[in-house]
């Protein structure tokens, strides 16, 4: 018998019990810095040192979290099935805690990418990115990150892992941010899906077989998982 297949979509509220703040719960303000300043192209475009300086803080605060129960829950559903996680994070936090199969549809702090073709992408680990670090080409790098108005390159394969989904949970994001957002409706009509999040986010959503969780990430997913490794 194949295994299930649970596919997990998860958002900030899953690492901010790490410390890590969320983004809507800060007002639009990122560490007092204006989201739409330092992710965006347009913001890069104005202003590189201060986008840079941004992630690099970032990318340091990172090495000093450490995954939360709710990641070490998600890992230990592989030990029964197929799990595949998509996330909105650019945290490395689901990998640290065992996960092995995780689609970053927002892209990885730990990685930096080149303005110049063919855009390579490079792992830097925590290290910082400066102006003047520059790919072979000598395309000035950039955070491996999708900002606000820039095209998803992994949405279609996220919508695509969604609809073979057996079960579908959804933990730590508020649903406003399309395409991520549009996600849910790729599950198939008959599949138990669930969402966690202490703050019940409003889904527009053709399903009626959803199950909330309004409980933080680090109760409400280990709860989910012990359930369903009974089932
Ligand atoms: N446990 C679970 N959920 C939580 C917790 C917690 N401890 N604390 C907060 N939340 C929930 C909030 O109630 C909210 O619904 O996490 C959600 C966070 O929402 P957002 O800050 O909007 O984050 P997210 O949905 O991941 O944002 C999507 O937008 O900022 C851009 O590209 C960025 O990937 C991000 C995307």
């Amino acid at each position: 018998m194949p295994r299930k297949k649970i596919v997990v979509l998860t958002g900030a509220g899953i690492s901010a019990e790490s410390g890590i703040s969320t983004f809507r719960d800060a007002g639009g303000l990122w560490e007092g810095y204006d989201v739409y300043e330092v992710a965006s192209p347009l913001g890069w475009a104005k202003d590189k040192e201060q986008v840079l300086k941004f992630y690099n803080m970032r990318r340091r605060q990172l090495k000093d979290v450490m995954p939360n129960a709710a990641h070490y829950a998600l890992a230990e559903l592989e030990k029964k099935y197929e799990v595949i996680i998509i996330t909105q994070n650019v945290d490395d936090l689901h990998e640290r805690a065992g996960s092995t199969n995780v689609v970053h549809i927002h892209g990885e702090l730990t990685k930096s990418r080149s303005t110049a073709p063919p855009y390579n992408i490079y792992e830097i680990g925590y290290s910082d990115i400066n102006i003047g670090d520059k790919c072979e080409k000598g395309g000035q790098l950039r955070p491996h990150i999708v900002w606000f108005g820039e095209p998803v390159p992994l949405m279609a394969d996220a919508a695509q892992i969604t609809a073979e989904a057996d079960i579908f949970i959804v933990v730590g994001t508020s649903l406003v941010v399309y395409p991520a957002a549009g996600l849910l409706e790729y599950a198939s009509h008959n599949v138990p899906k669930y969402i966690i999040d202490p703050a019940k986010p409003e889904v527009f959503s053709v399903h009626k077989n959803i199950e909330f969780q309004v409980e933080k990430a680090t109760v409400g997913t280990p709860k989910l998982v012990t359930k369903l490794m009974k089932d």
